[in-house]
């Protein structure tokens, strides 16, 4: 009888460690996934979103200008939040959402979340300047894989990095399987109270798109609940919270949705119309661009032509400064034009960014004036009036490019700050050396070639030898 009782535990025990493994992100009565977004006023509200089981039917947020006493809750008030309900792949759970409005600019607010019986931790976030005042952001390309393990080094390193970062910027493909909870349970993870203190905005990528239950490509249900972006887009419900634009004190920063652009010939038009119309009525300082796709690939045999000859004319005309991509899990940057001696620019700085580990070939196109193989990286740009400072670090907290733009006369200076002691790394993912066959490996050596040698003759040329 003992014996038998032995088995049934042990059975009963792998069955709990199993379903543990398979369902590791459960929701509780405890807010989890609490997650600060920036609104189109970030001087004057913000939003704020988290998940709870089933069982907790309301929610709140309390909220209260931060002071140095416990006593700031007396201070607190109180707004009900929205609720909604997603049915996952693990489980049904409740997600709140609610925008804060009337704070006021430049002041750090203590907020906490929850249903009056299961509270948040007070967590604190500071709203925007309504003057020009620097500020700096984050920005990851794709963190996409092994998201627990890998990339929270990367989040983790940014925020140690630039811990008064403003906002973090997620440039598509946060996750691998769309509808997956347990990968976007990693990425909260990975995260964790770093999304409650520091804003996130985000524009979706190709993995966080597929065929929803009528048969129609569109965005993860997850995405419109876990977080509470901008919904000023074109006015079609789907672009609601993918593609919006928001004015951060003197910048104002655009979500194009780029999987969306190749969804159907109504959508293209939809979004460039809108586009043009969000570059033509803006008067910020800085613009910039983020969108999944890149306009100028990094990758070898990818090119997207289709959507660069849609909006590239158009970043060109309305002096757009910086774009910021993901999706070929390499690094580049450059402006796809000879610098040359003047270092004035006459169109954005283009950059494709990786965050996780999963890691492609480059493709030394002729657009690359700084490259990088087989990094995890995360950005940290600061803005300071005139002023635009980009930093390249990669995830052990090492500065790997660098350039500030200047902007004279209606027109950005260029200034090259790449740290001159830091090589590029330009080597194969080791697993290429297995998966290509000598000819593949001879292509890549041989374009890597021409890429120095460019190189080479462009810095001759920039320093008037
Ligand atoms: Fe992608």
């Amino acid at each position: 009888m003992g014996r038998y009782l032995i088995v049934a535990g042990l059975l009963l025990y792998s069955l709990i460690s199993t379903a543990q493994e398979f369902d590791p992100y459960p929701p509780t009565a405890i807010p989890d996934r609490i997650m600060l977004n920036l609104t189109s006023s970030p001087s004057r509200s913000i939003a704020v979103t988290w998940r709870t089981a089933l069982f907790v039917d309301e929610g709140f947020v309390e909220i209260a200008p931060a002071d140095p006493t416990p006593q700031f809750t007396e201070n607190a008030w109180a707004i009900e939040a929205d609720r909604s309900t997603l049915v996952s792949d693990q489980y049904a759970a409740h997600y709140f959402s609610a925008i804060i409005d009337d704070l006021q600019p430049e002041t750090t607010y203590a907020y906490r979340v929850g249903d009056s019986l299961h509270w948040s931790e007070w967590n604190q976030f500071t709203t925007a300047s309504k003057d020009e005042k620097p500020f700096s952001f984050i920005y990851f390309g794709d963190a996409q894989n092994d998201i627990k393990s890998m990339w929270s080094r990367a989040i983790r390193g940014a925020f140690r990095e630039m811990p008064k970062a403003q906002f973090m910027l997620h440039a598509g493909d946060l996750i691998n399987h769309r509808n997956r909870d347990s990968e976007w349970g990693e990425w909260y993870y990975a995260g964790g109270w770093i999304y409650s203190m520091v804003p996130s905005i985000a524009t979706p990528g190709n993995h966080e798109y597929g065929r929803d239950k009528d048969g129609d490509y569109s965005v993860t249900e997850h995405w419109n609940h876990l977080f509470t972006l901008p919904e000023n887009g074109p006015g079609p419900k789907r672009f609601d919270g993918t593609t919006y634009y928001l004015d951060y004190e003197n910048t104002r920063i655009i979500s194009f949705d780029a999987p969306a652009f190749y969804r159907s010939e109504e959508d293209k038009r939809i979004l460039v119309d809108w586009l043009t119309k969000v570059l033509q009525n803006n008067s910020q300082k800085w613009t910039v661009l983020t969108l999944h796709y890149p306009i100028y690939s990094t990758r070898f045999g990818r090119d997207n032509k289709e959507l660069r000859e849609a909006i590239q004319p158009l970043l060109q005309t309305y002096h757009v400064d910086l774009v910021l991509q993901g999706h070929d899990h390499t690094y580049g940057r450059g402006t796809n034009m000879p610098i040359g001696m003047e270092h004035i620019l006459d169109g954005p700085m283009y950059v494709v960014s990786v965050s996780g580990p999963k890691m492609y070939d480059l493709g030394f196109d002729a657009w690359l004036q700084r490259a990088g193989s087989n990094l995890q990286l995360y950005q940290i740009i600061t803005i300071d009036g005139n002023a635009m400072h980009y930093q390249a670090f990669t995830v052990d907290n090492q500065l790997y490019d660098a350039f500030e733009l200047y902007k004279e006369d209606g027109h950005n200076l260029f200034f090259d700050l790449a740290p001159s002691d830091r090589q590029e790394a330009l080597d194969l993912p080791p697993r290429y050396d297995i998966n290509w066959d000598k000819d593949d490996l001879k292509d890549y050596h041989s374009r890597f070639k021409d890429y120095l040698k460019r190189k080479k003759s462009d810095k001759k040329d920039s320093s008037g030898n």
